[in-house]
């Protein structure tokens, strides 16, 4: 029987039976941050394996779609994309396709592509993502396809080759999976349950991007304030935070996400103590009806949800808080949207992500009463505009302050314009020299446009 090789040894013989070839692979994402950082691994495996990485699918010998689930729209975009890649097989009748992430990590999803996308050559789960070099070395050697689903394995792979979208901003996972089983969300069932990276492996990934001049690290996790449970208390998430600030270097710390029925008071001071930390939260609100609340299982009131959002603006009057919010969970009533509608006006949030409730096969929201279409749509747009309103008021609220922005490059709708992102993630254009890219300026702030501020350089 053939011995089992790791992951290093499996990319080595990837790199021999492929070794008179010049190939490339390419690397498409969807979905959130997790989704994009896992991306930046397969591609570090796959450039280790010995294929040049290539942003154009009709270019590379092998793609890899990761995919999400989270609504049904990113799972039909995901579908769509792959049946496009079937006419690339003619030309390159050698090419492999391979699809991963959250879509694939569910049953029925994964014989649904076994059955009706006859030319997709390998399937694997979020677990599996370091197997992915030994998939492709046996979807190579046996010429058979391979479906390699997640069996609740906990081991983290560590050590994992990565390359980086950006080369002063970097993703850093904490933690893997959810136990929080919110009642319309998809994300436990295809994640796995919650698992921690070692804290010590943490710091030092934290240290050498330091080290190799990356300015802002983000911390991801679905719900990183219980980072560290399965710890007994040795390394807490605020904790963490603390332990990376004391890493030396200019560089700023964000994390996401934060459950609010985790958040803690300690977290918050941690924050409020250390420049390093951006002065930014992410809090996910979800619905202002504690009646809906609590049909979504989040474990919180909108009393508790507002006196964590009041600490924090004790603490640090200037933090920018984000969330999101579901518009439309079975059963919501008009009341309970007013009142979604008079917590944002309430908070008076920097940043809102809102989407219409999908239902999501498996999941317990999906067989309660559903909302008509209709309702759901008119909601949406009410919520919008009173979004947009509140947005330009923010934004008005910061002409004549001085912000410190990470320059992120030339503006892509304003080529005239440099970018940059204010600690709360919002655009700022300015005049200005590329040189500037990937380093912390002072901005005035001049103007306020509907998506951006506009400023210029405080020297
Ligand atoms: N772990 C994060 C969020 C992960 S999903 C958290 O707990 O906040 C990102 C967002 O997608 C969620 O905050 C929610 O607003 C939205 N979402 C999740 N499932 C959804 C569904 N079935 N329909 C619509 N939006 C959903
Ligand atoms: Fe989904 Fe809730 Fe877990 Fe976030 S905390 S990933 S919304 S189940
Ligand atoms: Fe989507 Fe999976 Fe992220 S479902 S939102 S890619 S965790």
């Amino acid at each position: 029987m053939e011995e089992k090789k790791t992951v290093s040894e499996y990319m080595e013989a990837l790199k021999n039976i492929n070794a008179d070839k010049d190939f490339s692979a390419c690397v498409v994402t969807y979905g959130c941050q997790q989704n994009e950082a896992d991306s930046e691994k397969i591609a570090g495996m796959l450039q280790e394996s010995g294929y040049s990485i290539v942003k154009e699918p009709a270019l590379a010998d092998v793609i890899i779609v990761n995919t999400c689930a989270v609504r049904e729209h990113a799972e039909e975009r995901a579908l769509s994309v792959t049946g496009g890649y079937k006419h690339l097989k003619a030309a390159r009748p050698w090419l492999k396709i391979g699809i991963c992430g959250c879509m694939v990590s569910k049953s029925d999803m994964s014989e649904k592509i076994k059955k009706s996308y006859p030319y997709v050559d390998f399937v694997f789960g979020t677990e599996k993502l370091a197997h992915l070099p030994e998939i492709l070395y046996h979807s190579y050697e046996k010429k058979k396809r391979i479906f390699v689903p997640n069996n609740g394995e906990t081991e983290i792979a560590e050590g994992l080759p990565v390359i980086r979208e950006s080369d002063f901003r970097a993703w850093v996972s904490i933690m893997y999976g959810c136990n929080n089983f919110c009642t319309y969300c998809i994300v436990p069932y295809v994640r796995g349950r919650e698992r921690s990276r070692r804290p010590e492996k943490i710091i030092e990934e934290v240290r050498e991007l330091v080290s190799n001049g990356y300015k802002e690290i983000t911390l991801l996790g679905q719900n990183v304030n219980s980072y560290g449970k399965e710890f007994d208390g040795e390394c807490d998430f605020a904790t963490l935070i603390s332990r990376i600030c004391e890493i030396d270097g200019e560089f700023s710390i964000r994390f996401m996400t934060s459950h609010p029925k985790d958040a803690s008071r300690e977290l918050i001071d941690v924050m409020a103590e250390n420049s390093k930390t951006a002065k930014h939260f992410h809090l996910p609100v979800q619905s202002g009806s504690d009646r809906i609340l609590k049909a979504m299982n989040r474990r919180y009131t909108i009393d508790d949800y507002l006196a964590l959002v009041d600490y924090m603006r004790e603490k640090m009057p200037d933090i920018a808080i984000s969330t999101d919010i579901i518009v439309g969970f079975p059963r919501e009533t008009e009341e309970d949207f007013c009142q979604t509608l008079e917590l944002m006006k309430r908070v008076k949030y920097d940043m809102i992500f809102s989407f219409i409730y999908s239902p999501r096969t498996g999941t317990p929201a999906a067989n309660m009463e559903q909302l008509p279409q209709e309702v759901k749509s008119e909601r949406m747009n009410r919520l919008l505009a009173l979004q947009n309103e509140l947005l330009a008021e923010k934004n008005e609220s910061y002409v004549g302050k001085t912000l410190r922005v990470l320059v992120e490059g030339r503006s892509k709708t304003n080529e005239a314009k440099m970018s940059a992102r204010t600690e709360g993630n919002r655009i700022v254009l300015f005049d200005g020299d590329e040189s500037l890219t990937g380093k912390f300026i002072n901005i005035k702030i001049t103007k306020s446009a509907p998506f951006a501020l506009m400023g210029e350089l405080d020297v």
